[in-house]
């Protein structure tokens, strides 16, 4: 079996489509995704449409919860400053730029699946087992933290998102996945980052794909909704905001 798990298209459409093109050619059993289909991107009604068109699973982010419910705020708790400012702004123009069917078709979303594959067990959830909407699993988490992550849940495999930078790390006797964001990448790697996971008689292999695409098409359209400038320098950078030497956390080249 294999499975494409996709998070944190953040209204990216551009990306997305360079992605299931990517998937489709490479050809995948099922694909998943791990929620915040919209925030910060210009096309959030085109990418929650096509995520509905193709009928993939997805589970809910904090985005997905703030745009469905027509929230103030996403409730992340970002680094101070400018970050958040962007976000809540960005959290509003999407409340704006969305139908009632797409946010009720957001806040109907699950937050947290599991399901069985060739008796390895999956959990999906957007933070972690322990927060599902807003905990940040990096490779810098404590590691005491990450025991207890692994620990709480008895699925064999535990796949994320929300931290818009990929993961693969064995803790307690648990693999605990993260493929990166479609839409806005944070590893210093502009492409967009999604995950193929191949089940072959109880072992799985996880593998970071990076997918190129038409970014400047999507810094246009940020640009031309008036959305906040810093928006498109982000993306075209795959940084955060806080963009200081030694400010990445952690980077992955493909
Ligand atoms: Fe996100």
């Amino acid at each position: 079996m294999r499975l494409a798990f996709l998070g944190d298209l953040h209204g990216n459409s551009e990306a997305l489509k360079a992605v299931l093109e990517d998937i489709d050619k490479k050809g995948v059993d099922e694909i998943f995704c791990l929620g915040d289909l919209v925030g910060y991107g210009p096309d959030p009604e085109d990418v929650v449409q096509e995520i509905k068109k193709r009928a993939i699973k997805t589970i809910m982010g904090n985005y997905d919860d703030g745009v469905g419910h027509s929230r103030q705020s996403c409730g992340c708790s970002y680094a101070p400053g400018r970050e958040t400012e962007v976000g809540d702004i960005s959290l509003n123009w999407t409340i704006e730029h969305t139908s009632q069917e797409v946010k009720d078709f957001l806040k109907s979303l699950p937050r947290r699946l599991s399901f069985e594959v060739e008796n390895v067990k999956f959990l999906l959830v957007h933070g972690s087992p322990l927060s599902e909407l807003l905990e940040y699993v990096t490779p810098h988490t404590d590691p005491e933290r990450l025991q207890k992550i692994a620990q709480s849940t008895s699925e064999d495999v535990i796949v994320n998102g929300h931290t818009h930078i990929p993961m693969v790390r064995w803790v307690s006797g648990k693999l605990i996945l993260n493929p990166g964001s479609v839409g806005r990448p944070k590893d210093a790697d502009p492409r967009a980052s999604y995950m193929i996971v191949e089940v072959r008689r109880g072992t799985v292999q996880a593998h970071i794909v990076k997918v190129p695409y038409d970014v400047k098409k999507t810094v246009e359209k940020i640009v031309k909704n008036n959305l906040p400038l810093e928006l498109a320098t982000v993306l075209a950078l795959g940084q955060t905001f806080d963009m200081g030497p030694g400010k990445i956390e952690f980077s992955v080249r493909m």
